[in-house]
């Protein structure tokens, strides 16, 4: 048996954790081949990128932050006979499945190519832990730790000049890592993709919370949140895209928290500053959650073309881990509901 193994799009912590497992588990117990496809589907469209991964360059990488087989957003599906390009370089690979780990679009491409005849398992990877049919995407867990951390810290000094911070997180269509990160580190206010909120009404609350005798706040805002203001001709969602779109035809978001603070500046005369924690979210070191879910994942993963289960993706399920059909995963995001946003509500102001 010949297996491939890839990370597909934005990376995170725990990516070479679950490759280590693979690998262990497949060359170690099974006595199979591993290949390691570099840089996403990339690797399995052009000649090159493709190399056997042996036991010994997976020792001491479980808690190494980022990904030894290197990442990218390579869409096969944007390119006309994409899809047969991967069928026909991994049959010359002499490939017998292909592990994708990835997010959303990772996942689709992978769906895809299931369709067409190649057998392949995925793992949930995204800080924004958006994929439907898991609780857990690993990597999630470790960036909610670093934004909690994060906002201990500003929080100290924000309190120490009595001003307003807004902080960014990442977040596109999901605002998990918003709602529980900012839970965590005691946010005043928490802004959402999932649900439009008004700039008249979050200065409101900001003021209100100044005059009852707290003297500085702290708002968390998800990239993609939509946060609605007074236009000329009525109301308009504030628009931060900068127009760049990656192969899957995503905008590049970031920005919000700057026109945010300025507006809040504006509309409640207290001196606000902002941070925008990017990509410092999705760096560094796996937490122990992560390295743990990542080393079942990757078991898991291996288990299911043991047993020939294509077309899955593995997943967790309270604390079982189990698997579910890739058709049932791709394109579908899991969001925050409002009931869960009310309960983060009831600590704003
Ligand atoms: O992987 C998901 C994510 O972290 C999103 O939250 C974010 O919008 C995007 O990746 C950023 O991607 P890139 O690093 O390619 O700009």
């Amino acid at each position: 048996m010949n297996i491939g193994i890839l990370t597909g799009g934005g990376d995170c912590p725990g990516l070479n954790a679950v490759i280590r497992a693979v690998v262990v588990k497949a060359t170690k117990h099974n006595h199979w081949r591993v290949t390691g496809i570099l840089e996403g589907w990339r690797g399995l469209m052009k000649d090159g990128l493709a190399r056997e991964i042996l036991l010994p360059e997976v020792s001491g990488i479980l808690g190494r932050g980022g990904t030894i087989l290197k990442t990218s957003r390579t869409n096969p599906g944007k390119t006309p006979g994409g899809y047969d390009e991967v069928l026909s370089r991994s049959k010359k690979l002499g490939l017998d499945a292909v592990i994708a780990i990835g997010g959303e679009d990772t996942l689709g491409v992978a769906s895809a190519l299931q369709d067409h005849g190649l057998n392949v398992i995925g793992v949930p990877k995204t800080i924004d832990n958006d994929i439907v049919g898991t609780d857990y995407c690993f990597g999630f867990d470790t960036a909610v730790n670093t934004v909690m951390e994060a906002i201990d810290r500003v929080r100290t000094t924000t309190e120490s000049h009595k001003r307003v911070m807004v902080v960014e997180v990442m977040g596109r269509h999901a605002g998990w890592i918003a709602l529980q990160g900012g839970m965590a580190g005691g946010a005043d206010e928490i802004l959402l993709p999932e649900r439009e909120s008004d700039l008249n009404e979050i200065c409101a609350l900001i003021k209100r919370r100044h005059e009852s005798g707290k003297d500085f706040s702290i708002v968390v805002v998800a990239e993609g949140a939509k946060v609605s203001v007074d236009g000329a001709s009525g109301k308009q969602t504030m628009i931060l895209q900068d127009g760049k779109l990656d192969e899957f035809g995503h905008v590049r978001l970031g920005g919000i928290g700057q026109t945010l603070s300025e507006q809040i500046e504006k509309c409640t005369g207290y001196e606000t500053r902002m941070v925008m924690l990017g990509h410092v979210q999705r760096g560094g070191s796996p937490l122990a959650f992560d390295r743990y879910l990542c080393t079942r994942y990757g078991i898991e993963a291996v288990r299911l073309i043991e047993r020939k289960e294509y077309g899955k993706m593995v997943c967790l399920r309270g604390n079982q881990i189990s698997s579910i059909p890739l058709s049932e995963v791709a394109g579908r995001t899991r969001t925050v509901s409002e009931e869960l946003f009310q309960e983060a509500a009831l600590f704003f102001g």
